[in-house]
């Protein structure tokens, strides 16, 4: 058994949701509540399974394991959660290398420092005479006690050397721990200078709460307006949402999260009451916070400049989503992990009145700022205004240069969302949607070359989906017996191909997205990425990890892959040597395989699943409950019985297949 089975097994989940404040109470086999993650205080939709060690919630449809509750309901990762697990199950984990513990240390070490810096800065505004001038600006920026407080906002004072002499000679910190914080400078001449002088200090947090950096704004007009620390340990911007650890319980509540752009945006939605908003931190939106907002919420909102400018910086941030390397070597995803944002969450643009930046419009008007998040349209509505903002799509010229400019974008939505899409542009821009749909599929026409009488009036909406492409036989031979693992698990059997092969991930996603479309509302239940096939916590991290890596770091040979097993940490690595060791690079079949596999997953699940409505429905007391799960489980039998025809083969159905690469 696996320490980490181990550790599962030792802790009941009924206990352990119990004991986190949730009140549980026996109905039938299962145990029912008020759940944790979303407000209503009616029904208690709350459901704890202690055969399956699950929960579920009817209500907004949280669910998983002990795990799973742990990390949602303290926001913590699958590290912390182990760690929790470990201790309750009265474990002891396997011991970290020397590395990692070395790392770990001085880990604590800087994040002691940064919460001792950001008291100190905090007392300098609040309580000092030096802090005068910040005082007075925070005023003059209308930001009241509670936020100061709450973002533990600061002022560094006009000095060279204020932080640097407190730190080194008044506490025990050497002048390398203080430069390695990005706190302090060496100069040439070997004297060391703080980097934050005369600033309003914005101390910023982990989703653990810890301070790991700072940025700091200069009271007046002085550049640069802002300064930030630069990356250290703990300091990854890319990784980080300023103001997360005060938004979290509200985007858990709303399931939505509003991005703006700047501190001062995010600390006056805040003190006016809008919770649930954050930002990143002078950068465009990496791959890290793809993951990231993913988990958090279901709705993710763009507040943004409609001036020129800033509408020309909303599009490179969202392309930056779109492309898959950027110049200094940041995260940011392919277009698929763009693709699979935008279909996981639902990415919308809160369009802002010219010129005025969040901060300006919910100050001057909080009833604006609700009606602009109310507007907010959807990305490739807003890309599609963008595009053609300049054109008169009256004049078949400029219909063609917005077809230029629309059709790489269609190109990057899964079909059902293309559908929809080429409809719209077939409306906006007049060119016929057939036409469309053929310049997509790689016609030889471009649409320079538009013939004359292609062009269509202005509201026609009929639509052609583009033809499937014909489905490939399906002869090959079965595996010979020896490449057939003994024993093996779907999901670790899945797992271990998609490790190997690239395209296993985007052939599950394609599978499960064809039931899901024609079982639209089972979305609600079942997502349709590999991810949401995996039950096991371990699996889910390696996974986890593995997906999150930028394209060209994905380990390709079984070289590269064993290498990046070897460096995962003590917990996970010998699961994935394991998930490794049923699999073998030269499995030719893999693609039918892992398909198969998914394919028995989800019905699994959705047999558990149906399983679970049907025990809530023999112990509820609500009738209105009832039936609306009654009506639900109707519906999953549909998806159960849609699953379980036989197919004749596996194809890709979308589009996207033509540009597949491995
Ligand atoms: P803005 O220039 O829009 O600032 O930069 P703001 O948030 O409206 O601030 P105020 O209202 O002028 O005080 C938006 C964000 O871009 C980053 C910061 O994170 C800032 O909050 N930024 C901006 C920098 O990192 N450096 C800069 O020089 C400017
Ligand atoms: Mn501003």
């Amino acid at each position: 058994m696996s320490q980490i089975d181990e550790i599962r097994s030792k802790v009941d989940i009924v206990e352990l949701i119990g004991s986190l404040g949730v009140a549980l109470r026996k109905a039938g086999r299962s145990y029912v509540g008020f759940c944790p993650f979303h407000p209503n205080s009616r029904t208690p939709a709350f459901t704890v399974y202690p055969d399956t060690q699950s929960f579920y919630c009817f209500g907004c449809h949280a669910s998983g394991t002990s795990f799973d509750f742990l990390m949602r309901k303290q926001g913590i990762d699958f590290r912390g959660a182990l760690e929790q697990m470990a201790a309750r199950a009265g474990v002891r984990l396997e011991a970290q290398s020397e590395d990692a513990r070395r790392e770990d240390t001085e880990r604590s070490r800087l994040s002691e420092l940064n919460s001792l810096v950001a008291q100190v800065f905090h007392h300098v505004l609040v309580a000092t005479k030096r802090g005068e001038p910040g005082r007075a600006y925070v005023e003059q920026r209308q930001l009241n006690a509670t936020v100061i407080e709450s973002f533990q906002l600061g002022y560094s004072p006009e000095d060279w050397s204020f932080l640097f002499t407190y730190l080194t000679e008044r506490k025990a910190f050497r002048a390398e721990e203080v430069v390695a914080a990005g706190l302090a400078i060496r100069h040439e001449h070997g004297h060391y200078y703080d980097r934050f002088r005369g600033r309003l200090i914005f101390p910023i947090r982990n989703t653990k709460g810890e301070v790991v950096g700072f940025g700091g704004r200069a009271l007046g007009s002085g550049t640069p307006k802002y300064i930030n620390t630069p990356e250290t340990l703990l300091y990854k911007k890319g990784e980080l949402l300023y103001g997360l650890d005060l938004a979290r319980e509200a985007i858990r509540l709303e399931d939505r999260t509003i991005l703006v752009e700047g501190y001062i945006d995010v600390i006056s939605a805040h003190q006016h009451g809008f919770r649930n908003v954050v930002a990143p931190l002078g950068t465009a939106l990496t791959k890290a916070h793809a993951i990231l907002l993913k988990r958090l919420s279901h709705h993710v909102y763009m507040a943004l400049d409609a001036d020129a400018a800033g509408q020309r910086a909303t599009l490179k941030g969202l392309n930056a989503l779109r492309e898959s390397t950027e110049g200094d070597g940041q995260l940011v995803p392919t277009a698929q992990g763009a693709l699979r944002l935008e279909s996981e969450v639902s990415l919308r643009i809160i369009r802002m009145p010219e010129g005025r930046d969040p901060d300006e419009v919910i100050r001057a008007d909080p009833e604006l700022w609700r009606r602009l998040v109310s507007e907010a349209v959807p990305l490739m509505e807003f890309y599609m205004g963008a595009y053609t903002a300049d054109l008169d799509l009256t004049q078949p010229e400029a219909q063609r240069t917005a077809l230029d400019r629309l059709l790489p974008l269609l190109s990057e939505l899964d079909g059902a969302q293309q559908r929809v899409y080429v409809s719209r542009v077939e409306q906006l821009v007049g060119i016929r949607a057939e036409l469309i749909i053929d310049l997509l599929r790689g016609g030889r026409r471009q649409p320079t070359q538009l013939q004359p009488g292609e062009q269509v009036r202005r509201g026609r909406t009929a639509v052609q989906p583009p033809a499937p492409p014909p489905p490939p036989t399906d002869a090959t031979e079965p595996l010979p017996a020896a490449l057939r693992p003994a024993v093996r698990t779907d999901e670790a059997y899945l797992l271990g191909l998609a490790m190997r092969h690239q395209t296993v991930d985007a052939a599950v996603e394609a599978l499960l997205e064809e039931g899901l479309h024609k079982h639209p509302a089972m979305r609600e239940l079942f997502g349709g990425g590999l991810e949401d096939l995996l039950e096991d916590p371990v699996n889910q991290e390696i996974w986890r990890q593995l997906s999150s890596l930028p394209p060209a770091w994905r380990p390709c040979t079984p070289e590269d892959l064993e290498r990046w097993v070897t460096q995962l940490d003590g917990a996970v690595r010998e699961a994935a040597h394991q998930l490794m060791s049923m699999t073998r690079p030269e499995d030719f079949r893999y693609r039918q395989e892992a398909e198969q596999c998914a394919r028995k997953l989800r019905i699994e699940q959705v047999k558990q699943r149906i399983a679970r409505l049907q025990t809530h429905v023999r112990h509820t007391v609500d009738v209105e409950q009832a039936q609306e799960v009654i009506a639900m489980l109707t519906r999953v039998n549909a998806y159960l019985a849609a699953l379980q025809t036989p197919r004749r083969s596996s194809t890709f159905p979308d589009l996207r297949n033509t540009m597949g690469s491995e």
